[in-house]
């Protein structure tokens, strides 16, 4: 592929987002950031109503698609995803990388059944695609333990697994996949390490010299056993190389 081809980025503006665009455009990659907000330099069109989106793909040879919403899944997510499949197949899209998440076919969660139902939709749309599931973000990982932390204590279940990755990372390998050909393959990528929420609740206090209790709790139900199983983590390589505690460490 030629250096200067033009990749659609949806989802832009998001966490993972703010990691790609600077990384295809370091690469060289005319990059088209989607949102849909008016913002200068970029193209605005809304998964959830259609709008816009005809005019968002013309032109393009890749469409990096990271927009999502967990509050409207099924709107956004995957009549959204048909909406763009339909339009990136009339405009002669040559190939369309999906960003999923490693372990949806095996924890049950509306979210992770909705992004099941958006990978087949991709498979299905017509246009040559490439999916990538990936661990949590390092980012994600902090927002739970302060989601978690509400109360005081935080609270968690110690042997929850996850293998948070760091957006930059993923950004690279994301950047490495557009400049090859689409593969009509799933394929998993992760962070280099598999830690337990003990691990990354300890951790992330000591990073920010807190010294709140933590409440251990062994939370019941098929979602927490499958989490505790490791059904979030994969033995994927290569991995990320950016640490947990790299991210602590430069955050901190
Ligand atoms: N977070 C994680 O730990 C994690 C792990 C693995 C995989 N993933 C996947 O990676 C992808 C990116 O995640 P993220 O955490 O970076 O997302 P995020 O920060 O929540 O950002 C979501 C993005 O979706 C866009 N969006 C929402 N509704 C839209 C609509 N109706 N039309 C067009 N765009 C819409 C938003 O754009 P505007 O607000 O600018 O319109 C925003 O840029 C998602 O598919 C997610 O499932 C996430």
């Amino acid at each position: 592929m030629s250096e200067k081809n033009t990749v659609l980025v949806t989802g832009a503006s998001g966490t993972l987002g703010s990691a790609v665009v600077p990384q295809l455009e370091k690469q060289g990659y005319a990059v088209r950031p989607m949102t849909r907000s008016a913002r200068s330099g970029w193209v605005t069109a809304d998964l959830r109503t259609g709008e816009g989106l005809d005019e968002a793909v013309r032109g393009v040879d890749v469409i990096v698609h990271l927009a999502s919403s967990p509050g409207r899944p099924r709107t956004t997510d995957v009549e959204g995803t048909r909406r763009l499949m339909a339009a990136a197949g009339k405009a002669g899209v040559g190939h369309v990388l999906y960003v999923s998440i490693v372990g949806i076919d095996r924890v049950s969660y509306p979210y992770y059944r909705a992004k099941l139902d958006t990978e087949q939709v991709v498979k299905g749309g017509g246009v040559p695609y490439t999916i990538v599931r990936a661990t949590q973000f390092h980012q994600f990982a902090e927002m739970l333990l302060s989601a978690l932390s509400k109360p005081g204590p935080v609270i968690i279940d110690p042997d929850w697994r996850v293998q948070p990755v760091a957006i930059e990372d993923l950004a690279e390998e994301i950047a490495g996949l557009v400049g090859r050909p689409a593969t009509s393959a799933t394929t998993e990528y992760g962070g280099p390490e598999v830690l337990t929420f003990d691990d990354l609740a300890r951790s992330w206090l000591a990073a920010r010299g807190r010294k709140r209790p933590i409440w251990r709790l062994g939370i019941p139900g098929k979602l927490s056993r499958a989490i505790r199983a490791g059904a979030l983590t994969t033995a994927a390589t290569p991995t990320g190389s950016r640490t947990w505690r790299d991210y602590l460490a430069a955050k901190y």
